[in-house]
């Protein structure tokens, strides 16, 4: 099936991204009807968040991947899950709590939201890594990879090539 994790990260890291950046504004111009612009994109984007760690589950199942993709791999779907999680908590929080009670709580709830997306560009830094680095679940890369395996097979003594495409 198609990879649908590119498409779907794009949504979650935009409105969760753009969800805090409203809030943000909302307390610092005193606007306080920009929250409702920051409460949309949050709940948008915290489903976006859960397609985004249910794609990537499955472009990892699906694939085989190179063992060095495997330390950021890892980094990334933990932090991956840590950015769903905490959006879950402050969706959830955020959707509970009455006028008064935000406005008592504001300033914890910007902060947690603030770490949330720090945590979420990070793991959006490390999934770029993966694609743009180590080249994961690239079609052409995976291409170049059997031709190596061939080459090698075919010619077992002249490395030269494969060690320069490998590099
Ligand atoms: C909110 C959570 C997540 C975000 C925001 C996110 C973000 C990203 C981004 C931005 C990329 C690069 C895509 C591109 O440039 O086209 C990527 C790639 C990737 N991510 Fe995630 N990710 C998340 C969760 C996960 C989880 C839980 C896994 C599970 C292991 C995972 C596995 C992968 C894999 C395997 C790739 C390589 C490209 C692919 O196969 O689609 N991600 N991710």
């Amino acid at each position: 099936m198609l990879d649908l994790h590119p498409f779907t990260v794009q949504f979650a890291v935009a409105l969760l991204s753009v969800s805090v950046l409203f809030d943000i504004l909302a307390m610092t111009t005193d606007r306080p009807h920009l929250h409702l612009v920051g409460w949309w994109n949050l709940f948008l984007g915290f489903l976006a968040s859960l397609f985004a760690v249910i794609t990537g589950f499955y472009a990892k199942n699906n694939s085989s991947f190179t063992s060095d993709i495997f330390p950021v791999l890892t980094y990334h779907q933990w932090l991956g899950i840590v950015v769903a999680a905490l959006f879950t908590i402050l969706f959830v929080w955020r959707s509970s709590m009455q006028r008064q009670i935000y406005e008592k709580w504001k300033t914890a709830y910007t902060a947690l939201s603030i770490i949330s997306a720090l945590v979420l560009l990070t793991t959006g830094l490390l999934g770029g890594q993966l694609v743009f680095q180590h080249g994961a679940n690239v079609e052409k890369v995976k291409e170049l990879r059997q031709q190596i395996e061939q080459l090698q097979n075919e010619s077992p003594v002249d490395t030269s090539m494969t060690n320069i495409l490998s590099e």
